[in-house]
């Protein structure tokens, strides 16, 4: 094998993507690689945004795009021919699905802060710099954050299982008043001690899936209803051929926000949810799980005036 050989095998294999432009800026070779990348973005985006890098780029300059949900970085090198310039070379990185990026960021910063937290008040407590009187008090505290780190993991937990499993393979006929019902009265004295009243309407409705999701995405509604209400609120739970209303009277959704709720760890006002205990994923769970069923998830809320969010199921099974 010659030396030329050698290189082209070395580039072909190349896990990132090589592209090499002549003076005019067409593509002289793409390995492998860059052949992926440009594939998966035939969105003229990428064409696009490549020949605007190529005009203005300098050595060694770099830029990242986003590309059907990946960041792909673009890394800009002149080719030289001794002191002449020949034409340029592209070095595309694929970073990563900056979803799955963000959201391990999330979960680390989101478990480090009650980790602090738990082993600062038990350091305190094990080095005798706690008053007796405190260290109930810290105890409490431990406690607390740790049953939040709880809860994180196991909405972690079910997120990622529901990435994974065939959930449908579960499924059965599953009557949402039934369900509406259950979760109401599990609910119920969350809601009491908010005073806030809540009203279940409507009648059966059989739809297939899978009964525990289902479940968790009505109690993920109701809960919301009840913790983003003002006191002495109401919450109305209507089930009517194959729709769930859940309606509130609660601080409501700026507009900004509201296409970002569904988002996992994403919160309005952080300190009002964190101070009833939220971290976020409740509503990216509701939105997993109407995915998986095939509803349609609409959300209708006016700040300070309330919040309604409908899910519709299909409509092709026998009731
Ligand atoms: N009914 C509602 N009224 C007003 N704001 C809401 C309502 N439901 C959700 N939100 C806003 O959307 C954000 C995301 O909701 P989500 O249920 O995903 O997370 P969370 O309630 O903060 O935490 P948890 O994971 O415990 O459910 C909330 O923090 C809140 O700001
Ligand atoms: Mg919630």
């Amino acid at each position: 094998m010659d030396d030329g050989q050698m290189f082209r095998q070395i580039v072909e294999l190349l896990p990132n993507g090589v592209l090499l432009f002549d003076l005019d800026g067409s593509i002289q070779y793409a390995n492998p690689a860059a052949n992926e990348i440009l594939h998966l973005g035939r969105s003229p985006g990428l064409d696009e945004h490549i020949k605007l890098f190529l005009s203005s780029a300098r050595n060694g300059d770099t830029e990242t795009v986003e590309l059907s949900g990946r960041t792909i970085q673009l890394a800009y090198h002149d080719r030289m021919d001794g002191e002449h310039r020949t034409g340029a070379a592209l070095y595309l990185t694929d970073a990563g699905d900056r979803r799955k990026q963000e959201f391990t960021a999330n979960v680390s910063h989101e478990l480090k802060t009650p980790l602090t937290s738990i082993s600062g008040y038990a350091e305190m407590i094990a080095n005798g710099m706690a008053k007796p009187e405190d260290v109930i008090k810290f105890a409490e505290r431990i406690n607390r954050e740790a049953k939040r780190m709880l809860s994180l993991v196991t909405d972690i937990i079910k997120l990622t299982e529901l990435d994974e499993t065939q959930i449908m393979e579960e499924a059965e006929q599953v009557d949402l008043y039934t369900l509406a019902q259950e979760n109401t009265e599990t609910l119920q004295p969350a809601a009491m001690v908010r005073g806030v009243t809540i009203s279940l309407s409507g009648e059966a409705s059989v739809v297939f899936g899978n009964r525990s999701l289902l479940s968790e995405m009505v109690y993920n509604l109701i809960d919301n209803a009840i913790r983003y209400n003002r006191d002495n609120g109401t919450v109305s739970v209507r089930v009517h051929q194959h729709v769930l209303t859940v309606r509130d009277t609660g601080i409501g959704i700026p507009k900004a926000h509201q296409a970002r709720i569904f988002e996992r760890f994403y919160r309005v006002d952080k300190s009002r949810s964190k101070a009833t205990g939220g971290t976020g994923l409740g509503l990216a769970i509701v939105r997993q799980i109407c995915e998986q069923h095939h509803a349609e998830i609409r959300l209708e809320s006016r700040e300070g005036v309330g919040t309604e969010i409908t899910v519709t199921f299909p409509t092709f099974h026998e009731d």
